[in-house]
């Protein structure tokens, strides 16, 4: 018997890194997982590598149309939800003087707008006992040059888990983070940045490595699952011990 037995899970973002390998583990875990994406190439992949596995939808993480439609899908079915991991998003670095507006409102439409509505338009589908997830970052309380709006929408993100949490805690709903440090995944390429960067960043981690997709999806496992029926407004952190010791 899985730790998420016939559980209906949506895993936002679940094309690439941490979300896809969520995807898999929930999976495994005896779970009825659909994933969204929004880049062509990567939902193709992930409709291949996923076949089976899961369902892979278009679905725009930031856009309420998308997300309402895809909340209409979920009633429409009558089946109800049970665990929402809210994993998709979007690192955009460069230092406030030259970090352009556009950049500052992408972080905050899908890094923060995206999960306060997903969380709106789901709550209602959300089952007693369910949980919702998301995934903030250690940047949510770090000043790390170049990462303004990328830790503002973190910490904003970090913000909402505990008043959902709060809202939700009658409703028999679980709201929790959690809050990775530098994980192996395509998003440290997207940002471009130099090798020298991945290097600086393995100097200040104690465990002298990033973290796998799989080490962040079995900790959002165990906040989705009932191993974790205690806990509710908090964040595990899993940073190689990067600000913690
Ligand atoms: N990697 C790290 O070091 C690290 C550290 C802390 C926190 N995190 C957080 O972990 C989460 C997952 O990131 P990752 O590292 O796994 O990076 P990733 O491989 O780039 O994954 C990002 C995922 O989000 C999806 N996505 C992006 N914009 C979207 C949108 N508008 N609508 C729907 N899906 C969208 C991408 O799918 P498409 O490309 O198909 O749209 C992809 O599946 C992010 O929230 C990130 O901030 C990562």
């Amino acid at each position: 018997m899985g730790k998420l037995q016939n559980k209906v899970v949506l895993v936002t973002g679940g094309t690439t890194g941490i979300g896809l390998a969520a995807a898999r583990l929930f999976a495994a875990e005896g779970a009825k997982v659909t994933v969204t994406g929004t880049n062509p190439r990567s939902v193709e992949a992930a409709r291949k590598e996923l076949e089976g596995i899961a369902e892979v939808v278009v679905s725009d993480a930031g856009s309420s149309a998308d997300i309402q439609a895809l909340a209409g899908r979920f009633a429409a079915e009558g089946t109800g939800v049970d665990v929402l991991f809210l994993n998709a998003g979007v690192a955009k670095f460069g230092p406030i003087t030259s970090l352009d507006e556009a950049a500052f409102d992408d972080s905050f439409r899908i890094n923060v707008r995206g999960p306060w509505l997903y969380i709106k338009h789901f709550a209602p589908l959300l089952r007693r006992g369910g949980a919702i997830v998301v995934n903030s970052s250690i940047n949510n309380q770090l000043g790390m040059p170049g990462s303004s709006a990328y830790a503002a929408s973190k910490a904003a993100l970090r913000s909402i888990v505990r008043v959902a949490a709060a809202e939700l805690s009658e409703s028999g709903i679980r709201v929790n983070a959690v809050s990775p440090g530098p994980i192996e995944t395509p998003l440290h390429d997207k940002l471009g940045f130099p090798a020298s960067f991945a290097q600086a960043l393995i100097a200040q981690i104690p465990m002298r490595r990033f973290g796998t997709a799989d080490e962040v999806a079995k900790a959002a496992l165990f906040l989705a699952s009932d191993d974790a029926s205690y806990m509710t407004g908090e964040e595990i952190v899993l940073d190689g011990g990067m600000t913690r010791v």
